[in-house]
């Protein structure tokens, strides 16, 4: 399997759920729109100015709107949180690109973010993904809109993360997380 995809909430969360969503959008914020199909309302987040733009000139709807956000930061994300309440996160691929010691700070991020009330919905790539991956690339090549980043980039050593279940446990551990999936 490539990636795992879990459903988190915090213990302790009450019944009420939140009607927000938070998306980490990542270039053309096609993934936050998506999320109005299912919320009332979508703040798609992402570290890079410009995937913000390009999300914001892309997606105009009164629902939805678009904020540069560190992960990394979490007084940012508790900034975010004094401004709009628990909401509901929606995380895909992005845990796995920060060294092992960082994580636990973009989990800091994720907490303030869900408040009490929201759940989090977490696909990421695990460590059996390389694999899983290098046997794609060796059969098909790279995709067409990972080219440049395949080709141009991974022969300078940068390599693929991936979490493992003892990465997973750790970052949310059962005496504070529930999982629901
Ligand atoms: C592999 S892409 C995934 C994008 C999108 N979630 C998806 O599934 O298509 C990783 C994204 O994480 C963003 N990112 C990297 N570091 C971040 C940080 N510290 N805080 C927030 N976003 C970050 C990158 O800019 C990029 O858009």
């Amino acid at each position: 399997m490539c990636g795992k995809v879990l459903q988190i909430r915090m213990a302790g969360r009450s019944t009420s759920a939140p009607a927000k969503s938070l998306k980490n959008s990542g270039g053309c914020g096609r993934r936050a729109v998506a999320g109005l199909t299912r919320f009332r309302s979508v703040i798609g987040v992402d570290i890079a100015p410009s995937a913000t733009e390009q999300a914001r000139a892309a997606g105009s709807d009164p629902h939805l709107s678009f904020r540069v956000l560190d992960l990394l930061d979490p007084e940012q994300a508790g900034a975010l949180h004094e401004e709009i309440g628990d909401a509901n996160v929606h995380v895909r691929g992005v845990l796995h690109q920060f060294p092992p010691a960082y994580r636990k700070m973009a989990v800091e991020s994720l907490v303030w973010l869900l408040g009490r009330n929201g759940t989090l919905y977490l696909k990421e790539l695990t460590s059996s993904s390389e694999a899983y991956l290098a046997d794609m690339l060796n059969e098909f090549g790279p995709p067409l809109s990972l080219r440049r980043v395949m080709v141009e980039l991974f022969p300078f050593n940068i390599k693929w993360g991936g979490l493992s279940d003892a990465d997973f446990n750790e970052l949310f551990s059962s005496e504070r997380f529930i999982r629901v999936r």
